[in-house]
């Protein structure tokens, strides 16, 4: 049987995905990518990226095929879902489509990919981990780079690992959230700015961003044994901000 730990990544190709799929892989365990961009292995770590649009509930299935195939049938031990989009949008700009399109990949998606990855690991008999990924701004206003819909995704984030961990906790599957805060990504715009970069460091105690490898850590914690009695809660990995 193989043990080998296999670990499913959203937004793969990017950011906080790329690093947690990379760090994976040099953990040894056998990582499997999901992105929009798909079918092709990195030449750094040999992370094979498959494509999935996360809103697309054909798509999200034809991945899933995919992830099954690849694995020989077994389900993944855990699931890390990183994919989602951010979109800087004053809230009395913000029309239906921007709020549909932002809810749709960032709440939406974690819905489709949890539960797809959650049907395998229950009927695996084995269990899992699921971990997604809610914001600071899940917990606070942005006067700066405002976006209410981006906002109110992750905030829907947390109350949706909230649930799926009371629902599917019974069947050895754990879920949980990192709420990163502002961490130095291709999604962070902030940081192209400098007057507005002055501003948001005066709010994090850690006076720096995050990487998306101090993000992935935490991820990667949350996938492994090492948090088995963790379920059900958010981390934040924010250099302090939400405490502030
Ligand atoms: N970077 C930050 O400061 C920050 C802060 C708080 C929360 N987050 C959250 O962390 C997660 C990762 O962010 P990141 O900074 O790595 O972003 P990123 O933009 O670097 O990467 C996001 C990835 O998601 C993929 N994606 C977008 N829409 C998709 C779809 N419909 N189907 C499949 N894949 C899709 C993109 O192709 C991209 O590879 C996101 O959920 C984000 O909201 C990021």
């Amino acid at each position: 049987m193989n043990t080998q730990r296999r670990l499913l990544v959203t937004g793969s190709l990017s950011g906080i995905g790329r690093a947690t799929a990379s760090g994976a892989a040099r953990r040894g365990w056998s990582v499997l990518g999901l992105d929009l961009v798909g079918d092709r292995a990195r030449e750094d770590d040999g992370v094979v990226t498959r494509h999935c649009d996360i809103t697309d509930e054909a798509s999200v299935r034809d991945a899933f095929a995919g992830v099954d195939e690849a694995w020989g049938g077994l389900a993944p031990h855990a699931l890390v879902h990183c994919a989602g989009i951010y979109r800087f949008k004053p809230a009395v700009t913000t029309t239906a489509a921007d709020w549909d399109t932002i809810v749709n990949i960032n709440a939406r998606g974690s819905l489709l990919v949890a539960a797809a990855a959650a049907e395998r690991m229950l009927e695996g008999g084995e269990g899992g981990s699921v971990t997604l990924l809610s914001s600071i701004a899940a917990v606070r206003g942005d006067a700066g780079e405002p976006s209410a819909a981006y906002s109110a995704s992750k905030g829907a984030v947390v109350s949706l690992a909230r649930q799926l961990a009371v629902e599917w906790g019974p069947g050895g599957v754990r879920c949980n959230v990192v709420a990163p805060g502002v961490i130095d990504t291709p999604m962070t715009t902030v940081s192209h700015d400098p007057q507005a970069f002055e501003q948001v460091l005066g709010r994090i105690p850690a006076r720096r961003l995050g990487t998306a490898d101090e993000v992935a850590r935490v991820c990667l914690f949350l996938a492994s044994d090492e948090a088995a009695y963790v379920s059900g809660t958010v981390i934040a990995v924010d250099g302090g901000q939400s405490a502030a």
